[in-house]
């Protein structure tokens, strides 16, 4: 099938109530578990490269990596992606280096700076034949390297959404409805407690992201910081030796929700590394004597595998839609 843009999947997702999700890739591993996952279940797919993961691995070996995999999995339709492209020239590099898709993010700029520069990303890269992502509105958490407190989080303003799109010409739209970064998305105190003493994060903000699609009909909304930090995945890492309390997410009924709307794209990084933590952390207190990164990272690869396919049959309902 070779890599595609996400035109069609948005289209369909939108139609069929479900969401495509889009997964951080570093390495071989990780886009090995992803794509067997979904070539496995049948599901169209999102691999997002970030700017710290093209410095860490570099352009090439993702974009051959990443090609493997299409390759691997003639069924499913892939789109590469750059997430949270910064600056004109990083999408200009990704766009002439074989993505076909971007995201500018300029979120953190004015509106009226945010506007220049996605409408200039979008005009160089639907010449080319590349789809855009844009973003308003300001997540909490690690965007870029930089960290944004809780407190500078800013809710997607729905009046601002059709002069955005209508003026820049991007093809989707990231929002900010109360999801974050990371895998501490929320502190204990912007959360309640259940029955059972566990943390209950502050419900995502449908009220803005309904006023959106109001405003944007049949729109691919984009969700970013939708990693839902698996609890079980947590206390692993933390029995094994690591350090991470209070880590929390997005709840997967809240996010099942926002995917029978608009919301056409979910983001999800931390789970991976979760995933992958929780599962190297174990190998080694259950294995010492292991030293060949084989060994260890095999399981952690079928870890991302089956949290992604879990997170596409329970969240995304992406299965089968290939
Ligand atoms: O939104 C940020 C993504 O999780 C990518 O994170 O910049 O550390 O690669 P990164
Ligand atoms: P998480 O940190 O919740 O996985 O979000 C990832 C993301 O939004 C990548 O752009
Ligand atoms: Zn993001």
């Amino acid at each position: 099938m070779g890599l595609v843009t996400s035109t069609e999947m948005f289209k369909k997702a939108y139609d069929g109530g479900y969401a495509i999700g889009a997964f951080n890739v570093n390495n071989m591993e990780i886009i090995q578990g992803i794509t067997e996952a979904a070539g496995e279940l049948n599901a169209p797919l999102i691999l997002q490269v970030s700017k710290g993961a093209r410095n860490y691995a570099n352009h090439t070996y993702l974009l051959k990596l990443v090609e493997a995999a299409v390759e691997e999995n003639p069924n499913i339709p892939i789109c590469l992606h750059l997430d949270h492209g910064d600056t004109f020239e990083l999408c200009k590099d990704c766009i002439d280096g074989g993505f076909t898709s971007v995201m500018i993010d300029a979120s953190s700029k004015s509106f009226e700076d945010n506007i220049a520069l996605t409408k200039q990303v979008v005009e160089y890269a639907h010449d080319k034949g590349v789809v855009v992502e844009a973003e308003l509105g300001t997540l909490a958490g690690v965007e870029d390297e930089v960290k944004v407190a809780a407190g500078d989080a800013s809710y997607t303003k729905p009046e601002e959404v059709e002069e955005f799109v209508e003026k820049t010409g991007c093809d989707s739209l990231a929002i900010a409805i109360g999801t974050s970064h990371g895998a501490f998305k929320f502190t204990p105190e912007q959360c309640t407690r259940d029955e059972n003493g566990i943390l209950v994060p502050p419900p995502l903000r449908f009220d803005v992201l309904e006023e959106c699609i109001k405003r944007l009909p049949g729109f691919p909304i984009v969700l970013h910081g939708s990693s839902s930090v698996p609890q079980e995945f947590v206390a692993e890492v933390n029995k094994y030796g690591g350090n991470m309390p209070d880590a929390i997410g997005i709840p997967e009924d809240q996010l099942r929700e926002a995917a029978k709307l608009a919301v056409c794209k979910i983001n999800i990084d931390s789970d991976i590394r979760l995933a992958i933590t929780a599962s190297v952390r174990k190998h080694f207190a259950e294995h010492p004597e292991h030293f060949d990164p084989r060994e260890y990272l095999k399981p952690a690869r079928q870890a991302v595998k089956d949290m992604v396919a879990r997170k596409m049959i329970n969240v995304l309902g992406c299965d089968g839609k290939a």
